[in-house]
């Protein structure tokens, strides 16, 4: 990471997120939160992370910083750092430590006072942004909000420049914008805000108070996490009903893609898995493919292609597709593995499939950090047929592990996979298919199983995805020459 030069004072940058891994993570959010502020740290800038702290058991490792009482409600919250992270602040309050995940109870329904715990957290980052927490002795100038769950915080920081309170600059960046924080309007009431703004041109969608619209209304600026996505979604297909918003606000709206955390996804040191690799060895690779046959109770043949899959089970990843022509596929005689959770349906469907086609069929449905890891190194090929992907890390991870992704062409899919009959040939390191349809779907898969049975060609394209830099720095750079563009 390049360094601040000498006459660059660093930014004080407060980060806002629901999710962090190695703490929390449900999705590719934790992921973007647990690598971006650490190379932006490494690289000078002054940054504190808030997120909240969903509990674990090792959280007598976290010393006490400060007690914070929420402006309106009067509400206290905790502020705890590990021992060895001053700059990571979790927020404690007890509605965020339950069993289920950090949005969502056991059951897959969502909390029903979500509003109030990412008000909270809201609520917390402004007074964190403004320097009234006197414990931290810190100010920020510019505050990185993510997703709906901190979009408030621009909105909160506006209310206060309005009676003349200086601000910090506000950045909302979008990983999906199809959750939008939507609430009934009578939640205006229960979060001590304006009804005032609550109008078309403000904090209103549709007749509901959407946290995600009151970021995007009130934010400096808008980014989200592929150029790709920065301009699919200013059409009203991909636009999710925000698309004119977006529209009129596209001289401040810009992408940055993601990148991934090179230290946690590396095959050739990963403690996840059974054997290592590299783009000069692959043998590791081979063992990783048999190790997880034996694993998963797939029949142990090196010479079938294994397709792997990990993905939330939602519409938006085309699980259905794949479900849809999972039976056909497995005629032939390919492997296919799939990890998920989402919708109680298609966890359903999956299961089923998986039991009637043991040996060459493995659905677990869950969520399992090491099992991703080991399908990542040891399937052959990766299978993203998303109907709209923000960024996507895991065709990122697969090209890393030298697992040839197929996947729709579509947001990050679309910056980051190039299909080696392309146009962009050259660079192929993938299979890209559209629209997202089972047609398409098969055909791209029936292409790639046929480089697969060319083994020169495969590794060679293996080899290709393997050594491209995907990782954090030149995003980080980005991300730091948008901010110092904001002040
Ligand atoms: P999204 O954030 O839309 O879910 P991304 O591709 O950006 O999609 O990131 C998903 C992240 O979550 C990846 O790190 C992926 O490996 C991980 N993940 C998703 N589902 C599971 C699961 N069931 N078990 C383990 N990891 C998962
Ligand atoms: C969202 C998107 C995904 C993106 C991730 C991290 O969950 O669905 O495409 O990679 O955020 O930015």
């Amino acid at each position: 990471m390049v360094p601040l030069a000498k006459r660059e004072q660093p930014l004080r940058i407060l980060f806002v997120t629901s999710e962090m891994a190695p703490f929390s993570k449900t999705g590719g959010l934790g992921d973007v939160s647990g690598a971006l502020p650490r190379q932006l740290l490494a690289a000078g800038e002054d940054v504190r992370v808030l997120v909240p702290w969903y509990g674990r058991p090792d959280s007598a490792q976290l010393r006490h910083r400060a007690d914070l009482w929420l402006p309106f409600s009067g509400e206290r919250v905790e502020i705890l750092s590990p021992m060895d992270h001053p700059q990571w602040l979790f927020l404690r309050h007890p509605d965020y430590e339950r069993p289920g995940s950090p949005y969502q109870n056991p059951a897959g329904e969502d909390w029903p006072d979500n509003a109030e715990r990412f008000a909270r957290l809201c609520r917390a980052a402004a007074e964190i942004a403004q320097g009234r927490v006197p414990e931290l002795s810190w100010q920020a100038e510019l505050v990185h909000a993510n997703d709906w769950q901190t979009g408030l915080v621009p909105y909160l920081l506006e209310l206060e420049a309005r009676i003349g309170a200086a601000r910090p600059r506000t950045l909302l960046t979008i990983h999906n914008l199809a959750y939008q924080g939507r609430f009934d309007p009578a939640v205006l009431e229960r979060l001590h805000l304006p009804v005032t703004d609550f109008h078309p041109q403000g904090t209103e969608l549709y007749g509901s108070f959407s946290f995600l619209k009151a970021g995007l209304v009130y934010a400096d600026h808008l980014s989200t996490v592929s150029p790709t996505y920065a301009r699919e979604i200013q059409r009203p297909e991909f636009g999710m009903g925000l698309d004119g918003l977006l529209r009129a606000r596209s001289g401040a709206l810009s992408g940055i893609l993601n990148g991934i955390d090179s230290e946690q996804w590396n095959p050739a040191a990963d403690p996840y898995l059974p054997a290592h690799y590299s783009a000069d060895d692959l043998q590791g690779k081979a063992t990783c493919k048999a190790r997880l046959q034996q694993e998963l109770g797939l029949f142990p043949d090196p010479h079938v292609p294994l397709l792997g899959m990990i993905s939330r089970l939602v519409e938006q990843k085309g699980s259905d597709l794949v479900l849809a022509l999972a039976p056909e596929l497995l005629k032939r005689g390919l492997q296919l593995v799939v990890l998920g959770s989402g919708e109680r349906s298609l966890e359903q469907r999956l299961r089923e499939l998986g039991a009637t086609h043991r040996g060459q069929m493995a659905a677990r449905i869950g969520f399992d950090e090491a099992l991703s890891h080991r399908i990542e190194a040891g399937a052959d090929m990766f299978l993203m047929p998303s109907r709209f992907e923000p960024c996507g890390l895991n065709q990122m991870y697969s090209l890393r592990y030298g697992t040839v992704p197929i996947v729709q062409e579509t947001g990050g899919l679309a910056d980051t996979v190039h299909d080696v009959d392309g146009p962009m040939a050259q660079l192929g390191n993938g299979f890209v298919f559209h629209p997202a349809q089972v047609d398409t779907l098969r055909a791209a898969i029936l292409r790639a199983e046929r480089y697969f049975r060319r083994t020169a060609l495969w590794h060679e394209l293996q080899r290709r995805g393997m050594s491209e830099d995907h990782s954090w720095r030149s995003a980080a750079l980005a991300y730091r020459d948008l901010y110092r563009s904001l002040l």
